[in-house]
């Protein structure tokens, strides 16, 4: 007989899974108490007069029987939490008493009434939601039913799949030509870096070369966070500033200098044209939308 149990309780978050996941095999292998260190912040906070003494140790078999003791989900981009549901049933000729389920860090239990028993054949369903804030790769959680007859410990595994902002057209090339300009902001003037950030520059003036030189990145759909939104600046800029800008770059960022004095492709006279187009032409106000902040 299946019968679907109510919730009504938050477990606190008590285990840390790192540490639980390299002891989990040797306490099943031997059956001996886990170590202390490893228990120690896992002392019944909940209903303690149901609690069962630590010293149960491992749940032997035969008694109850879950559908899986590992479970694996992989995030849509984006997605903040990965929900995880265990069944239980009671395989044994006894009632099995569930005093708790500890989980680790993150990751919760969802409202279940303490102590739960289960009757001989009785099943039910262990919910676990683990809390992806902050948290990227793969990320193993897990939780411990403690019951009058030992623990089970289950476990989730999260792959946790980039926000869309990371997966764009150029993907990982976008990723490893800004490592590349950390290193040396005049890179993109050099080797294949040119074949898009110099060449299609050579000759342009005005407009034209506003769009091909710097509409690269600053115009870029999406634009880097890093990249500054130049129609939205926090200063009024005049043709001092826009000159300033396009000679010498700003050090210590991915924006370079143009100016060929400084190793970049720009001549005198095509950095005069593109002052002049931005100081008259430039739309400086695109959107009405607040200033996105360049960090
Ligand atoms: C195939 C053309 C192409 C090549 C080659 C290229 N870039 Fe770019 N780069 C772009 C485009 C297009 C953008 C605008 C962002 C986007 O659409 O990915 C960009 C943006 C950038 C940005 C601004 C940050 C960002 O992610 O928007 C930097 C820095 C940069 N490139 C550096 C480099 C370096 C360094 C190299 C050489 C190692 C290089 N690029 C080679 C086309 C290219
Ligand atoms: C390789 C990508 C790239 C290209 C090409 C590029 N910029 Fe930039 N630019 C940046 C980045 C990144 C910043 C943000 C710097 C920072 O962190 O403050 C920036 C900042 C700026 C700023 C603000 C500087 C300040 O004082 O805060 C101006 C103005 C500017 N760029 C103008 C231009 C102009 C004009 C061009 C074309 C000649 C151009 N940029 C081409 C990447 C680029």
């Amino acid at each position: 007989m299946k019968i679907t149990l109510s919730f009504a309780t938050v477990i606190a978050c008590v285990l840390d899974i790192s540490s639980v996941l390299v002891v989990a095999q040797p306490w099943a292998a031997t059956n001996a108490t886990p170590p202390v260190a490893q228990l120690a912040p896992a002392k019944p906070v909940v209903a303690p007069p149901v609690q069962p003494p630590q010293s149960l140790g491992q749940l032997p078999d035969g008694i109850l029987a879950f559908d899986a003791t590992t479970k694996e989900y992989t995030t849509k981009s984006g997605e903040m939490e990965a929900k995880f549901a265990f069944s239980v049933t009671n395989i044994s000729s006894n009632e099995v008493v569930i005093s708790g389920v500890q989980t680790s860090c993150g990751c919760t239990v969802a409202h279940l009434t303490y102590p739960w028993k289960l009757q001989p054949s009785e099943s039910g369903v262990i919910p676990l939601t683990m809390n992806l804030m902050g948290k990227f790769g793969v990320v193993f959680k897990s939780a411990t039913v403690v019951t009058d007859k030992g623990q089970k410990m289950l476990t989730v595994k999260t792959t946790i799949t980039p926000p869309e902002t990371n997966q764009r057209t150029m993907g990982d090339d976008r990723e490893k030509n800004r490592l590349i300009a950390t290193a040396d902001r005049q890179a993109v003037f050099k080797g294949d870096c040119a074949k898009c950030h110099v060449e299609p520059v050579i000759g342009q003036v005005g407009k034209v070369l506003y769009d091909k030189a710097c509409g690269i990145c600053h115009e870029a759909t999406p634009r880097a966070t890093m990249v500054t939104d130049l129609h939205n600046l926090k200063t009024v800029p005049n043709s001092e500033y826009w000159k300033f800008s396009i000679v010498n770059g700003k050090p210590g960022t991915l924006m370079p200098a143009f100016a060929q004095t400084q190793g970049g492709p720009l001549s005198d006279a095509q950095i005069a044209s593109l002052v002049d187009y931005l100081v008259k032409d430039f739309p400086a106000s695109k959107t009405n939308a607040p200033a996105v902040h360049p960090h």
